[in-house]
């Protein structure tokens, strides 16, 4: 805990860096390592190229260089000056023409890779969103889950390792070309370097800092303006109703205010650098030419050596500039990198649900003195609940709404994990299990339908629809005649959340659903709810008729829901109240 904290509080790029190495897989890292290596490389071109051009600017001066450059690499014998101009002329520009070429190729390399990257971590993170607890989920906001699989993973590759392989290429290049001009001129690559040095160093403690907070800034803005739409799209027709429209666009008014006007700011800033340096240089080369005048009587001797110091000047300073453009990128990534190492590490630790052999339902389920909590409550949820239910039998869960039906059910799903007590299948089979799930045909208080066809709706997720199954869900939801009167049949677009349907329809598609896969237990929890008193009836025949040899739990709203139940289970504040057939509590009422 301890630990954590001072990591946070401290938002150094170190910590961002440590975070990162913890992020990442041993085979990102060495692929990343694999930019750099590339950058490295064109870098070393880069060098080479500076050589070359100061090489060159020497050689117009005074060609007997060129025979002692040209006889370093084997090209020997009695050549004449225009004969040296010529060779060294033709290197020049075949190394500059590899050199943009590498440096192309490096571009592609870089940006696939870190595409490639970023879009292997988006797919892990979502795996491991997968793997969460439905406790842990239903503490989370769906705007944060989106907000950092698709914004800050994608910042951290695209601002975060990038900045970092640019940084680290730029400043090897920077580094060198520093040490050709110490090699020529000393006293002048002090001045640079100097000048250079205050600056970055004024650049770091004045503008970095800063962009952090503004990364901070736009990571929060973005967060409640992606929140603000949700919201807005969603309650829709609250909104209308409420009046709120005004108020609904004021709140994401603000945010976005705020998101655009941090967002200009640090594009703003970045271009000033670039401002300073550019300025900077032009002074260092004007003094440049002041001092060599001073020394050299001719100043056509000059052209030689400030040929050089201009193709050195020219590219120490676009590559100042990046470094500490991808210096303020680095820093406003941060934030993100925090973000998502926070996700990461809160999300499942330990697999939820377990892969276990398949096994056989033969005899009960068994709930013995279970007990849940919800996160971040101070109440039990459930309380020393105590139940069998026997394979092949149908129960029905009844009470007053918050009285825990639905987490009982959810308990039962395996979807959350008693904090005492246990439950398990024949005796020994856990819930927590894929095996048990498949086993399940289960219909949600609230249906969650995708904006999708119908028949997409019912066969949930599978790509080839088993036409005989969807046929078959489909009459025993009785929903063939609704279906039979659209002209797109079950190809029929839904909406979204299923808004172009009535609730009635939605849950006769959730219906289908838990029986296309026509499984051995069926839950309901209070699927019938917003089916009119005819329909209700006619699904429960249905209902009756699907379960004859299935295992059945079903949460209702009224009792007489229940009246084919061989057993009705009485909730109340969290515990099993009472046990008894439809007739004697009926008797009781
Ligand atoms: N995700 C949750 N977090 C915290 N408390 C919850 C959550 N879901 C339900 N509860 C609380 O647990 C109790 C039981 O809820 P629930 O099982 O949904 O009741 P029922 O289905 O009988 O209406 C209620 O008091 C409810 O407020
Ligand atoms: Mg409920």
């Amino acid at each position: 805990m301890e630990n954590t904290k001072k990591v946070s509080s401290a938002p150094s790029i170190l910590s961002a860096i440590q975070k990162l190495r913890f992020l990442l897989t041993k085979e990102e890292k060495v692929k990343w390592l694999g930019i750099v290596g590339f950058a490295l490389f064109s870098s070393f071109f880069e060098i080479i190229t500076a050589s070359l051009v100061v090489i060159f600017a020497q050689v117009l001066n005074q060609p007997e260089f060129g025979i002692k450059y040209l006889s370093m690499v084997g090209l020997e014998g009695n050549l004449s000056p225009g004969r040296v101009v010529f060779y060294i002329a033709i290197a020049v520009g075949g190394v500059y023409l590899v050199k943009n070429l590498v440096a192309a190729a490096e571009a592609f390399y870089q940006n696939f890779s870190i595409q490639k990257m970023s879009y292997h971590f988006k797919n892990k993170l979502l795996y491991r969103y997968a793997e969460a607890d439905y406790a842990f989920y239903l503490t989370r906001n769906s705007s944060l889950g989106l907000a950092v699989v698709g914004g800050d993973s994608e910042l951290m590759f695209s601002g975060g390792m990038m900045s970092i392989a640019i940084i680290l290429s730029e400043s090897t290049i920077f580094l060198c070309l520093i040490g050709m001009i110490i090699f020529m001129n000393p006293s002048l690559a002090f001045m640079i370097f100097a000048i250079g040095a205050t600056f970055g160093f004024t650049m770091v403690k004045g503008l970095l800092p800063q962009f952090y907070k503004w990364g901070q800034r736009l990571q929060e803005a973005s967060l409640f303006c992606s929140q603000n739409l949700l919201q807005f799209f969603h309650g829709f027709k609250e909104i209308v109703l409420l009046g709120k429209r005004e108020a609904f666009i004021d709140a994401y008014r603000h945010y976005s205010h705020k998101k655009s006007r941090v967002q200009a700011l640090q594009t703003a800033t970045n271009v000033l650098p670039r401002l300073v340096i550019e300025t900077l240089f032009v002074g260092i080369f004007v003094l440049a030419i002041a001092i060599l005048c001073f020394d050299h009587e001719s100043p056509v001797q000059m052209i030689g050596i400030l040929g050089g110091y201009l193709y050195a000047g020219f590219r120490l300073m676009p590559g100042l500039n990046r470094i500490i453009n991808q210096l303020n990128i680095l820093k406003s990534s941060i934030s993100s990198v925090d973000r998502v190492c926070n996700e990461y590490t809160s999300i499942a630790v330990k697999k939820t649900y377990e892969d276990v052999p398949n096994f056989k339902f033969d005899e009960l389920i068994n709930l013995t003195n279970v007990s849940f909590r919800y996160l971040n409550t101070e109440k039990d949820a459930l309380q020393n609940i105590f139940l069998d239910i026997k394979k092949g039998e149908c129960i029905g869960i009844i009470g007053e709404t918050g009285s825990g039906k639905s987490t009982l059910v959810d308990i039962i799903l395996g979807l959350l994990k008693p904090y005492h007590g246990q439950v398990l299948i024949d005796n020994k089979f856990t819930v927590s299990s894929y095996q048990w799930h498949q086993k399940i045909g289960y219909v949600p208080q609230s249906v969650y339908l995708i904006d999708d066809a119908i028949e997409a709706n019912i066969a949930f997720g599978e790509k080839e629809i088993d036409k005989i199954k969807l046929n078959a869900a489909i009459d025993a939801a009785q929903l063939r005649k609704f279906i039979n009167n659209l002209p797109q049949g079950s190809k029929t677009i839904v909406g979204e959340r299923g808004i172009r349907l009535s609730g009635g329809e939605r849950q006769r598609i959730a219906i289908a659903r838990a029986l296309y896969r026509n499984p051995e237990v069926l839950i309901f929890d209070e699927a019938t709810s917003a089916l009119d008193n005819e329909t209700e009836a006619r699904l429960m025949k249905t209902i009756q008729a699907v379960s004859k040899n299935r295992t059945v739990i079903m949460i209702a709203h009224r009792l007489t829901t229940l009246k084919e139940c061989d057993r009705i289970v009485m909730m109340k504040q969290g515990q099993v109240n009472q046990i008894a057939s439809y007739e004697n509590l009926q008797k009781i009422r």
